[in-house]
């Protein structure tokens, strides 16, 4: 049988399709094209300015090198410091013969979030706790509390979609209400002048922001600032976050690190909840347990006392839990096991109140004595709002041009905006520390 088409008559349009055809099954066998994610889609994200200053230190060979970046406590040896209690509660939890690895409930370990929601309302004798209005999932520490809180203010919040942060604020809360498509809007906090709080400026702020709208505040030891509202200023504020329908939500990253008192570092959020305020708050259990990498959280929410109070709370935390199911499905174990170990037995509790002390104790004498330093140097500028400051951080009120270059002559590490984390100091660099600033202070202006 000759083909239809022998080359005796040649036909140059079916030759021409053939060659089509072929050309296009040969395009359809090709490598698909290697990325739909091009620079113009997936432009280069610069580093996380935190971790690429720490890949810095990190890499620093000069052994007088200090590192007053990251925001984790160190000892006096500059070493991160396991808290007694924890490795009690972590030999506790290992002996348990009974200890196994299932899922945890969606909304976490209800002894854990119990008394988490304890520690920050106020105990048992909380108005919230009382009356049953207040509902608690635990989360990928602080940062998963804030999440999920934003999270749910995207899907549900009727007032007004806008989140008041303070200026300065901890980086992530822009991102994290951003991705969850939350906008955002700031609050002036911190006084160039005073190096304290600017009150004025943040309560007109307050104020102004249109009615319902989302403030977010540090709960204590404000960070990058180390700078808090005084009781008064709490109570005025929460009279301005009133009168304007707001909601508040407290962030709460230090409680008991700050002052060592657990009682004294959860004052404002004890007060919004005994003025009637419905509010949010996210807890982290990373800096008061020593917990960074374990994650240990928790989001709460409370709603305002009434006679649907249970029921509301109620549809909360339904709601709550079906987000929590879509993003994590169910919290890790191991931190929160740690925590709840301490928060359920009075005997670890007392002594998680110790360490607490030691840390905050640390960094209060340290405080002190950068700030005697520098004042027995006679830095210029003037220097109480190192003792004045609060917590983890202090705002020195160095400039980017003197951070820069004290990061390159004395190999001192800090953020641009001149925050020190007080932690990185030590009775070994303390004294290495301010004369470096006294050096750079006279230097750049
Ligand atoms: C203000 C504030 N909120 C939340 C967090 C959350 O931290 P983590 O996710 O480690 O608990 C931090 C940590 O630095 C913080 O400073």
């Amino acid at each position: 049988m000759s083909s239809p088409k022998s080359s005796q008559n040649f036909d140059p349009s079916y030759h021409a399709d053939s060659v089509r055809r072929v050309t296009s099954l040969v395009k359809q066998m090709s490598p698909p094209s290697a990325t739909s994610f091009t620079a113009e889609v997936v432009p280069q994200a610069p580093e996380d300015p935190l971790f690429g200053l720490m890949r810095a230190y990190k890499a620093d060979q000069d052994p007088k090198k200090v590192d007053l970046g990251i925001g984790a406590y160190r000892d006096d040896n500059a070493k991160p410091w396991v808290l007694p209690v924890v490795k009690k509660a972590d030999e506790i939890l290992r002996n348990d013969p009974e200890l196994n690895h299932e899922y945890a409930p969606i909304a976490g370990i209800p002894s854990f979030t119990g008394k988490a929601a304890e520690l920050i309302l106020g105990g048992t004798d909380s108005p919230a706790i009382k009356e049953k209005r207040v509902t608690s999932v635990q989360t990928i520490s602080g940062t998963g509390a804030v999440h999920l809180g934003a999270l749910f203010l995207a899907k549900f919040y009727p007032g007004t979609k806008k989140v008041y942060l303070s200026n300065p604020t901890w980086a992530n809360h822009n991102q994290i209400f951003s991705n969850v498509g939350v906008p955002i809007a700031t609050y002036p906090y911190f006084s160039k002048e005073t190096k304290g709080l600017d009150f004025k400026g943040m309560k007109e702020a307050i104020y102004g922001a249109p009615d319902r709208s989302i403030i977010l505040l540090h709960a204590c030891a404000h960070n990058p600032t180390g700078v808090d509202p005084t009781m008064d200023q709490w109570k005025e504020l929460a009279e301005v976050i009133r009168a304007k329908g707001h909601i508040p939500f407290f962030d709460t990253a230090y409680q008991g690190f700050a002052t060592g008192s657990l009682s004294q570092d959860n004052a404002a959020v004890r007060y919004f909840v005994e003025q009637g305020f419905e509010l949010l708050v996210a807890q982290s259990f990373a800096k008061n347990f020593g917990l960074y990498g374990e994650r240990a959280g928790c989001f709460h929410v409370v709603t305002g006392p009434g006679p649907e109070a249970q029921t509301t709370i109620g549809r909360i935390a339904s709601q709550l839990a079906i987000l929590q199911r879509s993003e994590i499905s169910n919290p890790p174990l191991y931190g929160a096991r740690i925590a709840s170990t301490v928060l359920n037995d009075p005997k670890l509790y007392a002594e998680w109140e110790d360490n607490l002390r030691t840390m905050s104790g640390r960094i209060i004498t340290m405080r002190k004595e950068l700030r005697s330093k520098l004042e027995a140097l006679g830095t210029p500028g003037t220097w109480n709002h190192i003792t004045d400051q609060i917590g983890m951080f202090s705002f020195t009120g160095l400039t980017e041009a003197q951070v820069l270059k004290i990061r390159e002559e004395s190999h001192i590490y800090m953020t641009k905006n001149g925050r020190i984390s007080m932690a990185g100091l030590n009775t070994g660099n303390v004294d290495y520390v301010a004369k470096a600033i006294d050096k750079v202070v006279r230097e750049v202006q």
